[in-house]
């Protein structure tokens, strides 16, 4: 980058707030998913001003602008594909109003999800999406993916609860969308638009959320299946009750056994567990736990371990969301990696697709563990893959696009709540194809000189494994091998 530029950053921000350092350029160069590419320079706004002013410079000189808030995004979302500029959001972590009786909230995009629901917690009030990573992800982030979690059937996602936004345009232009209201049929819905874009259509600056009330009370039950297909079918056959839970959360063995083997929690080392939340006042909560232990039991649950202790409910929160660090102590020589990670089935289906997931996995030679937020049909694969061999990432991108083909035949999305980016890029192309040409109209009519967060979503061509975070594919690769298959035998004894 030149140092012309360079010095304009300088005036905006101050040198401060600003790296051209290797060290700081590399680590930016990741987020959680596969994929690395270094950026070329990171700055810190501190307001919506300044963003703006990078924003002109950057449409000025052509150059790829990348928001960023934690890095959590499994997909790419904030790796710079073509070098640039991130934007680091963290430093606009303010908490601006907390209107109770007017049940909104206005943050800043670097305010981290759970110190939000620290605040919003005191008045009885949160905002429930209750996204795996909330201990660090940021609200931006969320807007910007449509992120959500465990809780999604009963509170919905991310673009449920934006009231309204400020975003920088690809221009400079600052724009808000929404109100503070909470109904509005005000014209076309920007917010909508912007809610998932991202980061391809604009950064967003401020979030107005709508208030959700905190139920008073929750239990759980954690029941153990020997089969998957069984466990599939009772959350189904929860809902149809009609039964509304607060999350069903599905574990396959291999998630089982990796945490247990990682953090000695003791879960039941079956084909299956459902942790099942329901929540709400104290004697509905009650009612509905002797509702869904009868159910378990119909559905072949071989125990079930009702609890109305918090702590408890933590804990098997906790060992839950403790599963995609867990998978990588799998076995030696594996790590968990994001690929075909959060596919979105009709909740009917839910039974044939992890069934065809391990089918999958067991035809092509690689190891998959299973889980998610099956009350909404959202499920996560997680691969594990040997991160030096070739051959294992070619199985495992096998493996994805028969994921992905499997779910688009039952009726489901690619993605329920991480998004596209890159990752995910060419299995969205299949399941839009016939919106992909609108989405291409949007981007070109907001941002003609393809500045935002370029060659992502639907302009990414190619094999996903590309630009992957480790050299398997470079001269340090260690060479192929098939050894995997021999440890996942041991490790799944
Ligand atoms: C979770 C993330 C991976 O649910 O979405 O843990
Ligand atoms: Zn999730």
């Amino acid at each position: 980058m030149k140092r012309a530029v360079l010095d304009e950053l300088e005036k905006i921000l101050g040198q401060e707030r600003m790296s051209t350092k290797t060290a700081d350029l590399y680590v930016y160069g990741f987020d959680a998913s596969i994929h690395h590419k270094t950026p070329h320079v990171v700055v810190r706004p501190k307001d919506a001003h300044e963003v703006s002013e990078i924003v002109k410079l950057a449409n000025r000189i052509r150059t790829p602008i990348i928001p960023r808030g934690a890095g959590t995004a499994m997909c790419g979302h904030t790796v710079p594909l073509k070098g640039g500029i991130i934007v680091d959001l963290t430093q606009m972590n303010k908490i601006k109003e907390v209107r109770i009786e007017d049940l909104y909230c206005v943050v800043e995009p670097g305010v981290v999800y759970d110190k939000l629901n620290a605040v919003l917690g005191k008045h009885g009030f949160w905002f429930p999406t209750s996204p795996g990573s909330g201990e660090a992800c940021t609200i931006g982030g969320m807007v910007a993916t449509n992120a959500s979690g465990m809780r999604a059937i009963k509170y919905g996602a991310t673009r449920d609860y934006v009231l309204g936004l400020e975003v920088v345009l690809p221009t400079g232009e600052i724009m808000h969308t929404g109100t503070r209201t909470l109904k509005n049929s005000s014209g076309y819905q920007l917010d909508r638009l912007m809610v998932g874009s991202e980061g391809t259509l604009g950064i967003v600056t401020e979030i107005t959320l709508k208030l959700a009330f905190k139920p008073k009370a929750s239990a759980m039950t954690l029941a153990a299946f020997d089969s998957l297909y069984d466990a599939g079918k009772c959350v189904s056959n929860i809902i149809k009750r009609p039964l509304m839970p607060s999350a069903i959360e599905l574990m396959d063995s291999v998630c089982i056994k990796a945490v247990n083997k990682c953090m000695n929690v003791g879960l039941p080392d079956k084909a299956a567990i459902l942790m099942i939340e329901v929540d709400g006042h104290p004697a509905a909560v009650e009612d509905e736990l002797k509702i869904v232990e009868e159910i378990c039991r119909q559905s072949g649950a071989v125990s079930t371990e009702p609890t109305r202790d918090k702590k408890r409910i933590d804990f098997w929160t906790y060992s839950r969301k403790a599963i995609m660090p867990a998978l990588s102590r799998y076995g030696e020589k594996f790590v968990s990696v994001a690929l075909a990670d959060d596919m979105s089935v009709p909740i009917s289906k839910i039974p044939e697709a992890v069934v065809a997931f391990q089918k999958i996995a067991e035809r092509n030679g690689v190891v998959i563990g299973t889980y998610g937020h099956s009350a909404d049909g959202n499920l996560h694969t997680k691969m594990l893959v040997e991160p030096f061999s070739q051959d294992s990432w070619r199985r495992g991108e096998k493996a994805v696009t028969e994921i992905f083909d499997k779910v688009i035949e039952l009726g489901g999305t690619v993605t329920g709540e991480h998004g596209v980016s890159i990752t995910k890029a060419p299995y969205m192309q299949k399941e839009r194809a016939d919106s992909i040409e609108t989405m291409r109209r949007i981007k070109k009519a907001l941002d003609p000189k393809n500045i935002m967060n370029p060659g992502k979503m639907f302009e990414w061509q190619g094999s996903i494994i590309a630009h992957l975070r480790y050299p398997a594919f470079s001269e340090r690769a260690a060479p192929a091998s098939v050894v995997d298959q021999e440890e996942h035998r041991a490790c799944s004894k």
